[in-house]
């Protein structure tokens, strides 16, 4: 049977999401003992022990289907941001925010805008849902937030912005952001994706919760993967008007949101100091390898996230294979669209850090 002729063009033209290889794969595959992944902007540090010890006492309690509602979830979480549940959505994950809200919004002939290079769900999950993706060049690694207004059309029910973005790490400012609002109809939702937000520190990075009452067409995306240590377990959220939260809740998946994951994001919001001193260790590590790899003759763009985006002499493909062969997992960027000469570094534990530039040293000298 010819099961290809089943499918919509768009699913037979689209190549499967390829995250970062776990540690195993490549331990498997060439034979080391000692695998480092700085892969896939994961925390380098575990969860932390409070975390760990409120999902061994919900395991018991496994027989039991979730809370569908996440009802302690939103309280604690709303709490936090000042909103009442009503304004929260809880998805597998953001990545699962961002398919409903495709999946939700567009018809066949409609369009969905983004920035490319920019995380790469954006386009596969536009791929698969009537072709709708519209990319819009990034200008000098960053969102060009005019040309995306520009963009916009008719037929646009979504435009997601990806700040800070990845792969590139680069930040549209709070100007540019009120102005780039400004410029979209309000019955196109302006969904942004902020996974990374904890870690940022530049002081003119926009607030966009003090902007949700002026704006009802905003969304704003984020995760427990990334500060919070918990991207195994898969809870994501976003913060939007309660009439377009009420409508995506009918789209979502009974229970979305596991029991585990629904107890550990309590119980890593109620770690405010250590949260604030992860992501202070992580800007230290970042400076430390953005330096380095700088002292290397390297092209590093400035970050407001976990990882780095470096441009290296020749194919990032095969730099990324010397790397492995040393046991660092890193990613080359050729599939995020950024050519053949990019990889990006998620700042990993100091030692790992170490290594990763030692391994680099060896293969470019
Ligand atoms: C910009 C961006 N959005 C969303 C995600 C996915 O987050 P989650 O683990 O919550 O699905 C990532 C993960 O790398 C990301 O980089």
């Amino acid at each position: 049977m010819d099961y290809t002729r089943l499918f919509r063009p768009g699913i037979l033209a689209t190549r499967p999401y390829s995250p970062g290889k776990p540690i195993g794969e490549v331990q498997r595959e060439l034979g080391l003992d000692s695998v480092i992944k700085l892969a896939s902007n994961e925390n380098p540090e575990g969860p932390l022990p409070s975390v760990v010890a409120a999902v061994r006492a919900a395991a018991a309690e496994l027989n039991r289907y979730p809370d569908a509602a996440c009802h302690d979830l939103g309280l604690a979480l709303g709490a936090d941001l000042g909103r009442d549940p009503s304004w929260l959505l809880f998805g597998n994950g953001c990545n699962e925010i961002i398919d409903m809200f495709i999946r939700a919004l567009v018809s066949p002939g409609e369009n969905v805008v983004f920035g490319h290079p920019s995380f790469i769900v954006y386009p596969l999950t536009c791929a698969v849902h009537f072709e709708c993706g519209r990319p819009v060049p990034l200008r000098d690694d960053r969102h060009d937030l005019p040309a995306m207004a520009c963009a916009v059309d008719g037929k646009t029910k979504l435009v997601i912005v990806c700040n800070p973005n990845n792969p590139t790490g680069t930040y549209n400012t709070a100007a540019e952001f009120h102005a780039f609002l400004a410029d979209i109809p309000p019955e196109v939702i302006v969904l942004v994706d902020e996974a990374y937000v904890e870690f940022v520190t530049a002081p003119d990075y926009p607030r966009t919760l003090e902007l949700l009452d002026a704006h009802p067409n905003l969304v704003i995306n984020r995760t427990f993967s990334k500060i919070h240590s918990l991207a195994g377990l898969r809870v994501g959220y976003a913060v939007a008007h309660p009439g377009l939260i009420a409508e995506l809740h009918k789209t979502r998946e009974p229970f979305n949101v596991n029991a585990l994951a629904q107890v550990a994001a309590i119980a890593a919001l109620r770690e405010k100091a250590e949260t604030v001193a992860r992501a202070a260790r992580n800007r230290e590590q970042l400076e430390r390898l953005a330096a380095e790899l700088a002292a290397l003759g390297l092209e590093v763009t400035p970050s407001q996230a976990n990882f780095l985006l470096v441009r290296v002499p020749g194919n990032a493909t095969s730099v990324t294979r010397e790397l492995l062969a040393r046991g660092v997992i890193v990613r080359p960027m050729n599939a995020f669209g950024l050519g053949e000469g990019a990889i990006r570094i998620s700042v990993g534990l100091p030692a790992e850090n170490r290594r990763c530039l030692e391994a680099l040293k060896e293969i470019l000298a």
